[in-house]
């Protein structure tokens, strides 16, 4: 057996407006249409916005995010805003720490429905939603345009947090 140990674990913090460079690149490497600085800038400081980002230290002492996630609560709703991990970290569990601490925030702000939109072909975040609990309420046929130009699904999925 191989034992593989990691000098630089990632740990879980808070966003702050130092990190939205980062936050934009790795969004940037997630998705189709990736969003600018301003864009996460704005929605950082934006009301009921949590940010949470996996951080990762470097032996240079930085600790630059790898991965972060955001949701918006209003009200006992909220949504999730978006969540990417940097593509050489995938795979490691970030994703589901993000999202799991993000739930737990929610659940102790008395949220009780957490929502968020997939790409029924995106098979990384349908299980990752799905082993965190969410359930598919609804599909929108035609949602998104792909990186080829063909309409996709998006599945409407939801937790039930209480
Ligand atoms: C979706 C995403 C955030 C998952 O992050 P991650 O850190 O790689 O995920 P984790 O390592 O925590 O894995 C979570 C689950 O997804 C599964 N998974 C991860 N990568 C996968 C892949 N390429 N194919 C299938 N399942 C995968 C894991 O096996 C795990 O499921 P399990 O607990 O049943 O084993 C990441 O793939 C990503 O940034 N994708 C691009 C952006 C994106 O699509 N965001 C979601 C938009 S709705």
């Amino acid at each position: 057996m191989i034992l593989w140990y990691d000098p630089f674990p990632a740990f879980l913090d808070e966003a702050r407006l130092t990190d939205v460079d980062d936050l934009a690149e790795i969004h940037a490497a997630g998705f189709h249409r990736g969003w600018h600085a301003a864009e996460v800038e704005a929605l950082l400081v934006q009301d009921g916005v949590i940010t949470l980002v996996a951080r990762r230290g470097t032996p240079f002492g930085t600790r630059r995010p790898v991965g972060f996630v955001m949701v918006r609560a209003a009200a006992d709703e909220a949504e999730v805003l978006t969540i990417a991990v940097s593509p050489r970290h995938r795979g490691k569990g970030l994703g589901r720490r993000l999202l799991d601490e993000a739930i737990r925030r929610l659940y102790r702000d008395r949220v009780r429905h957490l929502f968020l939109e997939v790409d029924e072909t995106n098979e990384a975040a349908r299980r990752l939603y799905k082993r965190l609990g969410f359930k598919t309420v609804a599909s929108r046929p035609n949602y998104y345009a792909g990186p080829d130009a063909r309409p996709a699904t998006a599945l409407v999925m939801r937790a039930d947090l209480s």
